[in-house]
C-alpha cells in the first residue's frame, strides 16, 4: 500500500484548485521523530501561494480534512500538517500483504524483462583471488539478485584475466624455474610465487620483460607451446576459483574473460581506423578523447592488444549477444579512469547504447591502510578466510547448539554470511581495512546476528504451533509498530537499492529489521496470552519472511536452526 498516494489523494480533494496531485504526493515527508506522526506535509509553499502564515494553512486543512480509513488522525505543528497511520489497520493489512505473497513480497516490476549484463568478479587467472576480487563478487551477486527482484534479467558475466603480457611474463618464469608438479599439487600457490620471482628477477635483469612481451606476442600469434601452457595455467586456476564460487553459492551466465575476445580485436581496430579514430603516437595506436582525459592505448608497438582493446570488444559483443538496456562493471574505483576512456571511445565510435554502461566502483579493501600487492606476494587468501569463518562458524555451533543435525551444512551458510555481510553492509566507496577479527564476528551488526534472528523466528512459529490459514491479524501491540513500518518500507528499500546499485541499503535494512523485532521479542511475550498468539505469530511469520528474503538479496542463506 502507497499511503503516501493514499494521503495525497486525501489532500488533492481539499486542494484541487492550487495544486496537481503529483506535486502534493512529492512534498510529503517522513516526520523526523516517531512521535511526529507517520507522513507529514509542508505548508510553506501553499502559504506562498495564500499568502498565510504555514501554521494557519495547517490548522485550516486539518480541519477540513476528510480522512480514510487508513489514517488515525491529522495535527497542525509548526506549519506541517502530521499524520498518524491507523495502526490496526494498516498492521493488519502489511501483515496480511507479506504473508500472502511470501518470498514475492517486494517484487517491484519496473524492469520488463529487460536484459542487465552484470560484469562482476572477474579474477586473474594465476593469480590468486583476491580480496578485490571478493568485493566485487559479492556486490556484483547482490546487484545481480536486486535486479532481478526489479523485474530486470540479469546476465552475470565473470570477465576472466586470462589474457595480456603477464601471461608471456608467467611463461618466461615457468620456462626459466617452474616444476610441472609442483604446479600440479599448488597451482595458485606455484604460480604466483613464480611470477613473485619473475618481478624481483626482472629488476636486476630488464632482458626478462622483453622476453615476457616477446612471449605474450606469440600467444597472441598462436603459438603451439604458448597456447599450451597458457590453456594449462588457465584450467589450473578455474578449478581453484570455482572451490570459491561454490562456497559463496554465486554462478556465472558467461566466463568470457579477455582470451575470448582475441579473435575479435582486430574487427575493432578496423572499425576504428575507418571512422579515423586511431592515431600514431610513439610507434602505439591510441584514440585521442578530446577532454582531459588521456588517449586510450589500443595497440602497442609491437602490436600487441591491450586490455581496454579487449574491453571494446567485449562491450561490442555484448551489445550484439544482449541487446542490454543497461550494462554495469563493478569494478574498483581504481579503474575509474580506464571505464571512463572506453565509454568515450564507444561514444567516439557512434553507439548510442554507450549510454547504458555504467562502471559501479567500490574502494579497496586495504592491510595496515595499505594497497596489497599481489605482485610484492602481499596477498590474503580468500579460500583461508572462509575456511576460518566456516572453522568458526562451526566450533560456535558444537559450543552453543550441540543437537544440530546439519552443522556442516549451518557452519558453511553462517561462515559464508559473515564475511558477505561484513562487506555489504558498509558503503560501496569506502575503503575497508581488513581484518580477518572483523570479518569473523558473529555478533552486532554482522550477518550471524540476522540470520540468527531468523532462526529464533523460525522456531518460535514452531513453538507456536503458528497457523498460517488463521486471519485474526488485528494486532493491539504498540511495540509491534516500529516493525511494521519496517516490513511496509521493503519495496522501497528494494527499489533504492537497485538504482544507485547499493546493496549497503538492503544490508542495514535487515539489521534494522532485526533490531525492531528482537526489541519486541524482549519486551511481549509472545506466546502467553492466547487471545493475541495467532495473531501476534502472523507478525513473527512476517518478519520471518521479510528477513530470509532480505538475505537472500544480498546472496545470503538463512539456516532454520543455527
Ligand atoms: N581482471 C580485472 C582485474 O582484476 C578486472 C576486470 C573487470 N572487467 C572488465 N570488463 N574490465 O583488475
Amino acid at each position: 500500500m502507497d499511503y503516501k498516494d493514499a494521503l495525497a489523494d486525501v489532500l488533492y480533494g481539499q486542494l484541487k484548485d492550487y495544486m496537481e496531485k503529483s506535486k502534493l504526493k512529492s512534498m510529503i515527508e517522513k516526520p523526523k521523530f516517531e512521535h511526529m506522526g507517520d507522513l507529514a506535509f509542508p505548508c510553506f509553499e501553499l502559504a506562498k501561494i495564500y499568502r498565510k502564515a504555514p501554521q494557519t494553512i495547517a490548522l485550516e486543512i486539518t480541519q477540513k480534512v476528510q480522512l480514510s480509513n487508513e489514517f488515525q488522525n491529522a495535527e497542525a505543528v509548526n506549519g506541517y500538517v502530521n499524520v498518524f497511520l491507523n495502526k490496526r489497520e494498516v498492521s493488519s493489512y502489511i501483515i496480511q500483504e507479506v504473508i500472502s505473497k511470501k518470498e514475492k513480497y517486494g517484487d517491484v516490476n519496473i524492469g520488463d524483462q529487460e536484459v542487465i549484463t552484470i560484469d562482476f568478479s572477474s579474477p586473474n587467472i594465476a593469480k590468486p583471488f583476491s580480496m578485490g576480487h571478493l568485493r566485487s563478487t559479492v556486490i556484483g551477486n547482490a546487484i545481480a539478485l536486486i535486479s532481478e527482484k526489479c523485474g530486470y534479467k540479469p546476465i552475470r558475466i565473470n570477465h576472466l584475466g586470462d589474457w595480456g603480457t603477464q601471461f608471456g611474463k608467467l611463461i618466461v618464469a615457468y620456462k626459466l624455474w617452474g616444476e610441472e608438479q609442483k604446479v600440479k599439487e599448488n597451482p595458485i600457490k606455484e604460480l604466483l610465487k613464480l611470477y613473485v620471482q619473475f618481478h624481483e628477477e626482472a629488476e636486476r635483469n630488464a632482458d626478462l620483460n622483453d622476453q615476457g612481451r616477446l612471449w605474450f606476442k606469440k600467444l597472441e600469434e598462436g603459438d603451439e607451446e604458448a597456447l599450451e601452457l597458457w590453456k594449462w595455467f588457465r584450467d589450473e586456476s578455474l578449478e581453484e576459483f570455482s572451490n570459491i564460487y561454490k562456497l559463496l553459492g554465486v554462478s556465472f551466465d558467461s566466463t568470457h574473460g579477455e582470451a575470448f575476445y582475441n579473435d575479435k580485436m582486430d574487427q575493432v581496430v578496423q572499425i576504428l581506423e575507418e571512422k579515423k579514430l586511431l592515431k600514431e603516437s610513439e610507434g602505439a595506436k591510441v584514440v585521442v578523447i578530446d577532454n582531459d582525459l588521456p588517449p586510450c592505448l589500443i595497440k602497442k608497438k609491437d602490436g600487441t592488444t591491450l586490455y581496454a582493446t579487449r574491453d571494446l570488444a567485449a562491450a561490442i559483443y555484448r551489445h550484439d549477444t544482449y541487446q542490454f538496456v543497461q550494462s554495469l562493471y563493478i569494478v574498483g574505483n581504481e579503474q575509474t579512469l580506464h571505464f571512463k576512456q572506453l565509454f568515450e571511445v564507444l561514444q567516439k565510435m557512434g553507439y548510442t547504447w554507450h549510454e547504458g554502461l555504467k562502471h559501479i566502483p567500490f574502494g579497496m579493501m586495504l592491510k595496515d591502510g595499505k594497497k596489497m600487492s599481489t605482485r610484492k606476494g602481499k596477498v590474503v587468501l580468500l579460500e583461508q578466510v572462509l575456511m576460518d569463518a566456516i572453522n568458526l562458524a562451526k566450533n560456535n555451533i558444537i559450543d552453543k547448539n550441540p543437537a544440530l543435525a546439519s552443522k556442516e551444512i549451518v557452519a558453511r551458510q553462517v561462515g559464508v554470511g559473515a564475511v558477505i555481510f561484513h562487506d555489504l553492509k558498509n558503503d560501496r566507496l569506502n575503503d575497508i581495512e581488513f581484518s580477518l577479527e572483523d570479518m569473523l564476528r558473529f555478533e552486532g551488526e554482522t550477518g550471524p546476528y540476522v540470520q540468527y534472528t531468523h532462526a529464533r523466528a523460525t522456531s518460535i512459529l514452531k513453538k507456536g504451533n503458528y497457523l498460517e490459514s488463521n486471519d485474526q491479524l488485528a494486532l493491539s501491540d504498540n511495540e509491534a509498530w516500529p516493525i511494521i513500518t519496517n516490513l511496509m518500507a521493503f519495496p522501497n528499500v528494494i527499489t533504492r537499492a537497485f538504482n544507485d546499485c547499493d546493496p549497503s541499503q538492503m544490508a542495514k535494512y535487515v539489521l534494522d529489521l532485526s533490531k525492531a523485532f528482537n526489541k519486541y521479542y524482549g519486551s511481549v511475550r509472545i506466546l502467553d496470552d492466547q487471545e493475541q498468539k495467532q495473531a501476534r505469530l502472523s507478525l513473527v511469520y512476517a518478519v520471518q519472511i521479510v528477513l530470509k528474503e532480505g538475505l537472500r538479496l544480498l546472496g545470503i542463506e538463512a539456516p532454520k536452526e543455527m
